[in-house]
């Protein structure tokens, strides 16, 4: 990693508030284009996990007590996109910090990781645009507080990050997205229904950067990919993959027909 871009990915990773954050990840983008394969990598000291960067607020709580989201108001938007919006800024983070702390699996590992990070705060502003438009902020509400859990819990292990970041909650994520673009088209909100669709397409490509460093850790390892992603979930006690599995995205992200049909039972 060339000093510029390991400077620049710990301003990104540090930056607190929402336009820091942007500005940060800005400035991450020539670093990103110019990375090539061969470049010489410049390993940083690892992030210390419980220092990044994010605002005060939203506050943040278990996510049993934050309250039931639907669409049908304008106070049920606003809940349902502060919550994607807080998905999407912990997503930033997760990919930037991907990317620094496990940075000695290479420039790809490091590019992939950079990509996510670019593609994630572009998420982040499309929903954010719609928050605004219901006169709304990023920190207006309370937002869940188990999101950077699971970084923390696998800050020294890239095979668990692999499998419980992109490849279990992200993937998650390709299952939520039906019953909240169902959502959105019941109340004809056509400028959220594109920014959806953007990230639904975007997340398929992250969940397939995920499952790619999963497969390709464990092939190194001589690992099975299914019994060392079930047994990851269980040793971290993480949530199961919840029915009913978006079966398209998630063949389209990496996942083979017999996994699926295993997690689906
Ligand atoms: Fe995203
Ligand atoms: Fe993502």
């Amino acid at each position: 990693m060339s000093p510029n871009l390991l400077n620049a990915l710990r301003v990104a990773w540090s930056a607190t508030d929402v336009t820091a954050k942007w500005s940060a990840i800005d400035a991450l983008i020539p670093c990103y284009l110019g990375l090539h394969e061969e470049d010489t990598l410049l390993l940083g000291e690892a992030p210390p996990c419980a220092r990044v960067g994010r605002p005060v607020r939203p506050v943040c709580i278990p996510p049993a007590d934050l309250p039931k989201r639907r669409a049908v108001d304008r106070e049920g938007r606003a809940a349902l996109l502060h919550a994607i919006a807080h998905i999407e800024f912990n997503a930033i983070n997760l990919a930037l910090d991907a990317a620094w702390r496990f940075s000695s699996l290479g420039n790809r590992f490091v590019r992939n990781w950079l990509g996510v990070a670019i593609e994630e705060a572009y998420h982040f502003r499309l929903i954010h645009a719609r928050l605004e438009a219901l006169d709304y902020r990023y920190g207006d509400l309370p937002a869940h507080a188990g999101l950077w859990n699971l970084a923390e819990q696998t800050a020294d292990d890239v095979l668990a990050r692999m499998a419980l970041v992109p490849r279990l909650m992200e993937a998650r994520g390709l299952d939520a997205m039906p019953p909240i673009f169902r959502s959105f088209q019941a109340i004809g909100d056509k400028p959220t229904l594109r920014a959806l669709a953007v990230i639904a397409r975007d997340e398929v490509r992250h969940v397939a950067v995920g499952d790619y460093w999963f497969r390709h850790l464990c092939q190194s390892g001589n690992h099975s990919v299914e019994t060392t992603f079930r047994a990851l979930i269980k040793k971290y006690n993480a949530p199961w993959p919840r029915a009913p599995l978006n079966e398209a995205a998630r063949r389209a992200a990496g996942f083979e027909q017999d996994e699926l049909m295993a997690l689906r039972g």
